[in-house]
């Protein structure tokens, strides 16, 4: 998502708008090709196939999270360099979301329904951090995205050991992740006081236990 001109805050709010009901109710689509692609599509039995799923069901609320932020985030950067580079990272989490679901769909599953009150959350805290100005806005990208990678190597173990095609995407997520984060700290990233890390990390756990079932 690049924009080539200044947007009016009245242009901006239904920018916002449209991606909310894209990321929530949508079919995003991915720029790249799906990693799993590559693997083949392995029979699960029930019991993995629920685990799986309950799994992946985590890792698409977390790219609606993270667009939600990311969005919610730029709406209020300073910095025209910053807004970019929230944007540009949106646009590779909707990569990431558009592959979970794919994944969930082969599952024969589906999205949390709690996803419209996940992304409304994530938007508020991102105005919220973007508020506070720039450094905090790389700083909040920078945390969340390390947690976030902790967290898909806790899933890449945790996956039944047959599920190839989401464990493919999710190695591709990680080092996505990895690369935001990356980023965000060379662009000008402050360390988040505490207790604001542990407050997120306390979110994301609340998050993953209810979006494992709901
Ligand atoms: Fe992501
Ligand atoms: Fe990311």
């Amino acid at each position: 998502m690049t924009r080539s001109r200044p947007l009016s805050p009245l242009d901006r709010l239904l920018a916002d708008a449209q991606n909310a009901l894209e990321t929530v109710a949508g079919a995003p689509r991915a720029a790249r090709p799906n990693p799993a692609a590559q693997e083949a599509d392995v029979v699960l039995d029930d019991a993995e196939r629920r685990h799986a799923a309950g799994l992946m069901r985590i890792n698409h609320v977390g790219e609606v999270c993270a667009q939600a932020l990311y969005v919610g985030q730029a709406s209020v950067a300073r910095d025209p360099q910053t807004r970019a580079q929230l944007l540009d990272a949106a646009q590779e989490e909707t990569d990431h979301l558009a592959w979970c679901a794919d994944r969930l769909r082969e599952l024969d599953s589906r999205p949390s329904l709690l996803n419209p009150v996940w992304y409304a959350g994530s938007y508020a805290i991102g105005v919220l951090a973007g508020l506070r100005g720039d450094g905090w806005n790389l700083g909040f990208v920078v945390e969340t995205e390390r947690q976030v990678e902790a967290h898909l190597e806790e899933h890449l173990q945790t996956l039944p050991p047959a599920d190839g095609r989401s464990r493919a995407i999710l190695e591709t997520m990680k080092e996505d992740e990895a690369r935001h984060a990356d980023h965000a700290q060379a662009a000008g990233a402050r360390a988040l006081p505490q207790p604001v890390p542990t407050l997120m990390a306390a979110a994301s756990k609340l998050m993953k236990a209810v979006a494992y079932r709901v």
